[in-house]
């Protein structure tokens, strides 16, 4: 493995996932894998787990983490080629990059997408110019349009929860991802990101459900089941995801919040008892309900403490093939 910004970079899921459970029991057993070897963790945005997480799994591999907060802290950024740089940003990519690649011996981003134009969202330039101009291996702490850092971590609780309490052999888990409502438009990349890796995992019988105008690019759903009708989406389900997020075809759109697709008991009676997932941050009796986020159910905290095991593993990798 050379960068992770996708699914499309890993070649065996299932490998990655007993790698991440195998460090959940052994933190340390890769702890000089990493001596001295640096990371530098590039934030443009806010971020809690995701930062933690990947500063934690250095230090368990013997790497220094440094964090860097460029949204707030840094030189504005300019990531246009021949861009002719009279406004407000003020360095480019090109020059800031390299010296990164200098610094450090693997480099982790994390950038927001504007929502507001979709052709520059779904390019992805930000971090396509970190690889091209970074010269170490790139990981994504989440894009414009993806969060593989989150849905491997999805995969591996997902995992991790059925060998404690497996299905009937030879049966698939219903994985069920719901749209929810918010107060905002909200990036696609936590659905994106988690479609694309569930359906690459094909070891599901997978579900998404959302209103109508909140279709995901087709890019990331190929193989799943497409409904508006959240109660039949949720008939049976072992696993429901819920998450928000803001229209793609007409783009980063908030049509509605309905609370009828707010995740509930009532709603959760209709599943297979069903575990429930969300990346966190929450917005709590608006996505879903206290009572749900409180309740016996729900597997958040196991989830985002999984992050690290995640991290590490993709870590791991980009250490052993890349010297
Ligand atoms: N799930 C997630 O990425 O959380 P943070 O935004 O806190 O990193």
């Amino acid at each position: 493995m050379r960068n992770f910004v996708s699914v499309h970079d890993v070649t065996n899921i299932d490998a990655l996932v007993q790698k991440a459970l195998a460090y959940k029991v052994n933190p340390f057993v890769d702890k000089s894998l990493g001596i001295n070897k640096r990371i530098g963790c590039l934030f443009l945005n806010p971020s809690m787990r995701t930062r933690l997480s990947t500063q934690i799994a250095a230090q368990n591999l013997g790497m220094e983490a440094i964090i860097f907060n460029v949204g707030n802290e840094g030189w504005m950024l300019e990531f246009e080629e021949e861009a002719i740089m009279s406004g407000t940003s003020v360095e480019h990519v090109k020059d800031a990059a390299p010296i990164f690649g200098k610094y450090f011996d693997v480099l982790a981003i994390r950038t927001f997408p504007s929502l507001k134009n979709k052709d520059d969202d779904y390019s992805e330039l930000y971090i396509k110019q970190f690889i091209k101009y970074a010269g170490i291996p790139v990981v994504s702490l989440e894009s414009s349009t993806l969060h593989p850092l989150q849905s491997l971590t999805d995969i591996v609780t997902i995992q991790e929860c059925l060998l404690n309490s497996p299905l009937t052999a030879g049966s698939k888990p219903k994985i069920v991802l719901t749209w929810a409502p918010h107060v905002k438009p909200l990036p696609q990349c936590v659905a994106n990101s988690f479609s694309q890796w569930i359906t690459t995992w094909n070891n599901a019988d997978f579900v998404i459900t959302h209103p109508e105008d909140y279709e995901l690019s087709e890019e990331y759903t190929k193989g799943a089941t497409i409904t508006h009708d959240q109660n039949e989406a949720l008939k049976d389900a072992d696993f429901v995801y819920i998450k928000n997020w803001s229209t793609f075809n007409d783009y980063g759109k908030m049509y509605e919040s309905d609370p009828k697709w707010m995740m509930t008991n009532k709603k959760l009676e209709l599943t297979n008892n069903a575990k429930v997932m969300h990346c966190l941050p929450v917005r709590r009796n608006v996505e879903v309900s206290d009572e749900i986020l409180d309740g016996a159910n729900s597997i958040v905290t196991l989830q985002a403490s999984n992050r690290v095991w995640a991290a590490q593993t993709v870590l791991a990798e980009i250490l052993k093939q890349n010297g």
